[in-house]
């Protein structure tokens, strides 16, 4: 599995979003090392990581991260993913629960697919296949950053299209399949004991700050920041309001 690291400290796994991969983390690589150790992995399928099974379940990437962290000698982690990658994280915590030393939710929801979402998703993963990225970024990347950011922020809108149109629709396809039978974990939440930071941005339009607030509602203790005026790639559109959040969080976790 191919990944970034740097810093050293408390380990922070940032799991990528869809269809991302670990450079989507740079301004967190950059911005956070001096409070966390701080690990950018790519999911299998994505940016440098290779391909693997035809579909790949919230759990098997779940399972791919905790045995990354093995053999990296880390016995606990701050979990932190965005989107997908919450879904990932949501994994981690049902199946690794020992390694979760907290965990950060941004973007990203706790339900499962619908009837309707999980068509969506096979639809996706055909085009993918038949059509190659460039037209799944057509379709993404309006709901990825703000309107103002496409407008005035031209080179951080290319480098998503470009991230996005570098992916393989193999590993697409896979992480599409495992989203559309990913598990409800939302009776999990009111469980969780761990330190929980929960980040969106205020015009989300893939997955509205209600769920954000939902998700904090459930979870005791946990903290919500809302940023204003960000869609859905949050650390990308806002890092300093992003970074901000998390530095708090880490230097407030428990020895
Ligand atoms: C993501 O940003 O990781 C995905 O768009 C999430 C999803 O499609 O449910």
């Amino acid at each position: 599995m191919k990944y970034d690291q740097v810093g050293t400290g408390v380990p922070l796994l940032l799991i990528h979003g869809f269809p991302l991969d670990r450079t989507m983390w740079q301004p967190q690589l950059d911005g956070l090392q001096d409070v966390a150790h701080v690990i950018a992995p790519d999911l299998r399928g994505f940016g440098g990581s290779e391909d693997g099974a035809s579909s790949m379940t919230m759990s098997d990437y779940a399972f791919e991260l905790k045995a990354l962290l093995d053999e990296m000698n880390i016995k606990q982690a701050v979990v932190c993913g965005l989107s997908m990658g919450g879904y990932i994280a949501l994994a981690m915590l049902a199946d690794h629960p020992d390694v979760v030393k907290g965990l950060i939710l941004c973007n990203t929801r706790p339900t499962a697919d619908d009837s309707k979402a999980v068509l969506g998703r096979h639809a996706m993963a055909h085009k993918a296949a038949d059509e190659g990225m460039a037209g799944i970024a057509e379709v993404m990347l309006p709901k990825l950053l703000s309107d103002a950011t496409h407008q005035e922020r031209r080179e951080l809108s290319s480098a998503v299209r470009e991230m996005i149109t570098r992916q393989r629709s193999g590993g697409v396809g896979a992480a599409l399949r495992g989203m559309a039978t990913r598990s409800d974990r939302s009776e999990m939440l009111e469980e969780i004991t761990v330190p929980t930071l929960i980040i969106t941005g205020s015009k989300d339009p893939m997955i509205p700050p209600s769920a954000s607030e939902a998700m904090a509602a459930m979870i005791t203790g946990s903290k919500l920041v809302v940023i204003p005026d960000v869609a859905h790639l949050s650390n990308l559109e806002a890092p300093d309001a992003f970074n901000n959040a998390i530095r708090e969080f880490m230097l407030a976790l428990p020895a």
